[in-house]
């Protein structure tokens, strides 16, 4: 089975005045994605950042961004975010009532398409449309705000999920793990079986940055 881990610093944490020089460092550490949050003020109660400063991360960033939407009825907007130049594009199940066709929506783009889920959602309400995800975003916070601790059932609902996937033929599907994630625990996030990891406050809210995404992957074996 494929396991190629990706750490992926959330810039919801990173300097927004200097965000050219936060995502050049991040990328010359060596990480794997820009993960990129999104909040609307209803869906969750925080408004962070949108398109127009995911077009200018666009034009600095030479790795993948990863575009997380914490926003209601996403499907009326994601060609916004598709153009802007997302390359994974996540939804969360609970915002979302024609799920199937926002996914394909988003797939026929080219881009990858992630569906996500709260802490209390239940792996089931993804069932039907799994086949069709490129991406599985489990959320290890309640969503909203950097910072947070790491919710410890996660690690049981992400290996669940593995085993899922395996029984079901599915294990080109990439399992992300958001919120929470530190030093201290991204071992064990990655050993329940995680493929892609986020980390915002954990980096960018570090003393030295360069040196907790290098210590990171060396946790991950990405050396
Ligand atoms: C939470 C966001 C996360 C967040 C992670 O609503 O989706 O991506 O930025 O931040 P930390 O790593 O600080 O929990
Ligand atoms: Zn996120």
């Amino acid at each position: 089975m494929k396991n190629i881990r990706k750490l992926a610093p959330s810039l919801l944490a990173a300097d927004f005045a200097n965000l050219e020089t936060d995502i050049r460092m991040a990328e010359s550490a060596g990480v794997d994605l820009h993960h990129f949050d999104v909040m609307d003020g209803q869906f969750v109660p925080n408004i962070s950042i949108g398109i127009p400063v995911l077009k200018a991360v666009k034009r600095v960033a030479s790795i993948p961004i990863d575009v997380h939407l914490m926003i209601e009825t996403p499907g009326l907007i994601i060609e916004a975010f598709i153009d802007a130049g997302a390359d994974y594009l996540t939804v969360h199940v609970e915002a979302e009532p024609n799920l199937h066709r926002v996914v394909q929506h988003i797939r026929s783009k080219g881009v990858k398409a992630g569906v996500a889920l709260n802490p209390h959602t239940s792996l089931s309400s993804i069932e039907e449309v799994m086949p069709d995800l490129d991406l599985i975003l489990l959320m290890s916070v309640n969503p909203g705000f950097g910072g947070q601790s790491f919710i410890s059932n996660t690690l049981d609902k992400l290996k669940r999920l593995k085993n899922i996937l395996i029984h079901r033929g599915l294990t080109h599907i990439e399992v992300e793990v958001d919120g929470g994630v530190k030093l201290d625990n991204i071992s064990d996030v990655a050993d329940a079986g995680a493929d892609i990891l986020v980390a915002g406050s954990a980096i960018y809210k570090s003393g030295n940055p360069q040196n907790t995404i290098r210590e990171m992957k060396g946790l991950l074996n990405i050396i």
